[in-house]
């Protein structure tokens, strides 16, 4: 088959991950006989340093065009402490996020068995593990109305969800729970906030449609706590914007390194996917940052904008074959041999 895949290698450790995921999804490409066209394009802090502007059409357009996009970080310490800067990198994420229509954001942790002594939790806690979180991502707190009022005195940012945007997201969540052990739980604040309620009330309302799936409803607050007592007693998450950010940073460090978790964001135009740790600005350019989670996400990508299950599973056990033999970064060597980030990337490559 033919791909043409948009690259958003982005800011900070972004382009170093991204060179690895594109040269194992080559490899999966060669040995599986398809064609990757690779198209990349501006975004993030690099995007405003050439353009002015961190999603400027141009990189819009290419996204649009493309069978997925594959991106890596956006983020830039010049920006995180000026809380005057008229244009953020962040913008570009959240208005990307917006256009491409991207409203789910699949967030998965699972556990690897050679890493359970790396967890910060203790090993009978995480064994197990395999658990999903659907983030809406385009609604919420994160795009309502926001300002400030009384001369700059009171701050806002309303938190408004519709509906329809709480159907399409719990959907995908009931259909995802229904293709594992259908058990869904649904993440909410409901005992205080309004639009907790309406999430609820509609989630409830849906449950008639999957009578297969075993629906829970629990408060954020509590969720929180239980993710880092018993993690591995829930299956599939389903929440809005802020409560799954948070959510799940809280989740990613589970299996040992936050380097190590994918992540996929679906919509109505496109499809993405990036590793959920950030730009990681300390690490740019020092050939140390983690890929996996970056080619792990290039794995999600043959899995579900192509449909091609086996191309996921040779790089899955590529993955898993380098953590069990030590081909890993410094976060996760423990005292033992570190290798550079282009190095796990041609181990990986090498190994599909
Ligand atoms: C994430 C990030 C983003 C978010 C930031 C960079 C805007 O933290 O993808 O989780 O808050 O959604
Ligand atoms: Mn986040």
């Amino acid at each position: 088959m033919k791909f043409n895949i948009a690259l958003l290698a982005g800011d900070g450790i972004g382009p170093e991950v991204i060179d690895q995921a594109v040269k194992v999804s080559d490899a999966v490409a060669k040995k599986f006989g398809h064609d990757i066209t690779w198209k990349p394009a501006l975004t993030g802090a690099a995007a405003i340093d050439a353009v002015g502007e961190p999603y400027p059409d141009s990189t819009h357009d290419v996204c649009v065009a493309a069978d997925a996009v594959l991106f890596g970080a956006i983020g830039h310490p010049r920006y995180d402490n000026d809380p005057s800067a008229k244009v953020r990198p962040e913008q570009g994420l959240l208005k990307m996020r917006k256009k491409l229509g991207l409203f789910a954001n699949v967030r998965p942790t699972f556990t690897f068995p050679s890493l359970l002594d790396k967890s910060p939790l203790k090993q009978e806690r995480i064994e197990g593990t395999d658990l999903v979180f659907l983030r809406e991502l385009t609604g919420g707190i994160y795009f309502g109305e926001k300002g400030r009022r009384d001369n700059g005195e009171t701050a806002f940012d309303n938190c408004v969800y519709t509906r329809a945007e709480v159907q399409r997201l719990a959907k995908k969540g009931f259909e995802l729970a229904m293709t594992r052990s259908k058990k869904l739980c649904c993440v909410d604040k409901a005992n205080v906030l309004e639009t907790s309620r309406l999430w609820r009330e509609t989630v409830q309302a849906m449950e008639k449609d999957y009578p297969e799936v075993e629906v829970s409803y629990e408060f954020v607050d509590a969720v929180a706590m239980r993710l880092v007592q018993w993690p591995n007693s829930y299956d599939v998450l389903i929440t809005e914007n802020l409560f799954g950010d948070i959510l799940t940073d809280e989740a990613s460090v589970i299996s040992g390194s936050m380097g190590l978790m994918p992540s996929a964001s679906m919509g109505t135009d496109a499809a993405l996917f990036e590793p959920i740790h950030g730009s990681y600005p300390q690490a740019t350019g020092l050939n140390i940052a983690n890929p996996m989670a970056t080619v792990l996400s290039a794995a999600m990508m043959f899995e579900t904008a192509f449909n091609l299950p086996e191309e996921g599973k040779a790089i899955r056990n590529a993955v898993n074959k380098a953590l069990a033999e030590g081909i890993v970064t410094e976060d996760l060597a423990d005292g033992g041999k570190a290798y550079g980030t282009k190095e796990v990337g041609d181990w990986l490559a090498a190994n599909i």
